[in-house]
C-alpha cells in the first residue's frame, strides 16, 4: 500500500527517508482512470519511488459547478494506485496548497490564447501555478503528463524551460476506448446515447490528419472539412478544431511540418478535449 500524506512536510519527510532516487511525480486530480495509470506505469516503470499527488486545483476551474461536480474518490484512487506500484500519494487540502490567499501565478502568456485557453479564460494559469508548486513541493527527477491534455502539456514543457526548473518533463501517449474515445474523468458524465455518439471528436481530428499526411496544407480549408465529418446532431456542438504548433500552441495557416490537430466539443452537458499529431508527406 501507498502511504497517504497529506501535508508537504510529511512528504518531504516520506521522500527523504526512503532515499529512494529517482524520484518520479505523476500530477492528478483524481478519479483515476486507465489513462492515469499509463502514466503511473510509465513512471514505476523510469524512476524508484514513485510519487502522484492527487489535488482538484481550485484555480484552474473556471465555472464554480464543474469543480463541485468534480469526481472524488480518494479511497478508490489509493487502492488503484496500490495496485500499479505507487510509494506515495499526496493528497493535500485545499488550505495545505493555498495557506494564504495567492497573490502570485505564473502568467503563461499567448500559450493560452488558443484552443483550450480561449474558451476557459485563466484555466491554464491556475494550471501552471499548481504544477509549479507541486514540482518544487516533491521535487521530482521525472514528473509525467499525457499528450491527451497537449496544451498544458506544451505549457508545462515551456514553464520548466523558461524557468530553468531541473526536472525532466515526460510526455505519455493517450489511452483511447476501443472506438477511439479518450479516456477522461468527465466520460463518466455521459449518458448511453451520448456516450455512443463522443467518437465524432476524435473521428473528426483524424479526419484532418489523414488529410494533412495526404497533402493538404491550407488550415482553413482543413478545418472546414474536418468540422463536416462531426453529424449533424443536435447533441454535438464542435467549441474550436484548430491546427497548431505543437510547441508553441500557436495556429499554423500553412501546413508544412508536424501539427497538433486540437479540438473540443460538447456531448450535451459534458465537455470533451482531443488531439493527433499530424505530418504532411515528405
Ligand atoms: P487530470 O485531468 O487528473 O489528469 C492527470 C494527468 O493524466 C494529466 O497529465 C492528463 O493529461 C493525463 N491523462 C488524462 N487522461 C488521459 C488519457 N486518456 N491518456 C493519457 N493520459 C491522460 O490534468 C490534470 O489532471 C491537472 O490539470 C493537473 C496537471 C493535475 C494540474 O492540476
Amino acid at each position: 500500500m501507498p502511504v497517504v500524506v497529506e501535508t508537504i512536510s510529511t512528504l518531504q519527510q516520506a521522500i527523504a527517508r526512503s532515499k529512494q532516487a529517482p524520484v518520479g511525480l505523476v500530477p492528478t486530480m483524481g478519479a483515476l482512470h486507465a489513462g492515469h495509470l499509463r502514466l503511473i506505469d510509465r513512471a514505476r516503470a523510469e524512476t524508484a519511488l514513485v510519487v502522484v499527488s492527487v489535488f482538484v486545483n481550485p484555480l484552474q476551474f473556471d465555472q464554480v459547478s464543474d469543480l463541485n461536480t468534480y469526481p472524488r474518490d480518494l479511497e478508490r484512487d489509493v487502492a488503484l494506485c496500490a495496485t500499479h506500484g505507487v510509494d506515495a500519494v499526496f493528497a493535500p487540502s485545499v488550505q495545505e496548497m493555498y495557506p494564504v490567499p495567492p497573490m502570485c501565478a505564473v502568467d503563461v502568456g499567448a500559450m493560452a490564447d488558443h484552443l483550450c485557453g480561449k474558451f476557459r479564460p485563466g484555466h491554464f494559469r491556475g494550471v501552471a501555478t499548481v504544477v509549479l508548486k507541486l514540482l518544487n513541493i516533491v521535487q521530482p527527477n521525472i514528473a509525467y503528463f499525457g499528450e491527451k491534455d497537449a496544451q498544458q502539456l506544451a505549457i508545462i514543457r515551456r514553464l520548466v524551460r523558461e524557468f530553468n526548473v531541473p526536472i525532466s518533463i515526460v510526455g505519455v501517449e493517450t489511452v483511447r476506448e476501443a472506438d477511439g474515445l479518450a479516456l477522461s474523468s468527465r466520460n463518466a458524465r455521459l449518458g448511453p446515447e451520448e456516450r455512443a455518439v463522443a467518437p465524432a471528436l476524435q473521428r473528426a481530428l483524424r479526419t484532418a490528419a489523414d488529410a494533412i499526411a495526404a497533402g493538404a496544407s491550407d488550415s482553413g480549408e482543413i478545418r472546414r472539412h474536418a468540422a463536416s465529418a462531426i453529424p449533424a446532431d443536435g447533441r454535438l456542438r464542435l467549441e474550436y478544431l484548430e491546427i497548431v504548433d505543437p510547441e508553441t500552441m500557436q495556429p499554423v495557416a500553412t501546413v508544412a511540418t508536424e501539427v497538433c490537430v486540437a479540438g473540443a466539443m460538447w456531448v450535451g452537458s459534458t465537455r470533451l478535449i482531443d488531439n493527433v499529431t499530424a505530418r504532411p508527406p515528405r
